[in-house]
């Protein structure tokens, strides 16, 4: 079967909009794979730091991108058979991802990693250019967002309710601009695809965006 008939659900949007938990839970429901790009930007930041690569240094950490063992298995994430899942989910792993996100060298290394998730029965990708660049010819294409204090009250929960320490005006200051550095960037800037529907969810249930994530699949198959 030709790989443009194997259905892609591409779910865009900025940092702690929920779309992760959105985009895994309808995997589920559906049965399709799922692939999180932001954790492969995560994990090529880690990769460049345990190295001693600088996040700026473009041509050295898009040529390490191929040397890199990238495993996802149960929901658990590893790096040359360690287990990275915690390590890079990190705010300082998070600020160094968006800078390595923005070289186009290291974007286009991993173009055939995020192809090679698009397997039978489905995929649903989440990022921020999977409409617009990896996928463009995804079946469905939603840009996920809310507004940036709605993004940072839910970070904050979710890292107390973990036990961990929180401030919430660090959270929305990061989160601000990370926001800025995704979207100002010259290659693949965090902008909705032309062709996305947009889902505002800061005032719905994940349960709803769900829903609405999986209405519109039926719309377009
Ligand atoms: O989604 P997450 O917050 O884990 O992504 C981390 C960073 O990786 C983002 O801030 C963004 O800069 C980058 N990213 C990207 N393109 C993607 C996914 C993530 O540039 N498709």
């Amino acid at each position: 079967m030709s790989k443009s008939y194997i259905p892609v659900i591409a779910i865009d949007g900025p940092s702690a909009s929920g779309k992760g938990t959105v985009a895994q839970i309808v995997a589920n429901n559906l049965g399709y794979h799922y692939l999180d790009s932001g954790a492969l930007y995560r994990i090529v930041a880690l990769a460049a730091l345990e190295k001693g690569v600088d996040w700026q240094a473009e041509e050295a950490i898009a040529k390490l991108v191929p040397q890199l063992n990238i495993a996802f298995a149960q929901g658990e994430i590893y790096l040359n058979n360690s287990n990275v899942s915690e390590r890079i989910r990190t705010e300082k792993i998070g600020q160094g991802a968006s800078q390595v996100a923005a070289h186009p060298m290291v974007r286009l290394a991993l173009v055939n990693l995020q192809h090679s998730f698009r397997q039978t029965p489905g995929l649903v990708a989440d990022g921020r250019d999977m409409a617009s660049v990896i996928f463009p010819d995804a079946t469905v294409k939603i840009f996920l967002t809310a507004t940036a204090e709605v993004r940072a009250e839910r970070r904050y929960k979710q890292l107390v309710s973990k036990g961990q320490k929180a401030d919430y005006q660090k959270i929305l200051m990061d989160l601000q601009d990370r926001d800025a550095r995704d979207t100002n960037r010259a290659t693949s800037p965090l902008i909705p695809d032309p062709e996305a529907s947009l889902l505002e969810t800061s005032e719905l249930t994940v349960e709803e965006a769900v829903n609405i994530v999986q209405a519109t699949l039926l719309k377009n198959v």
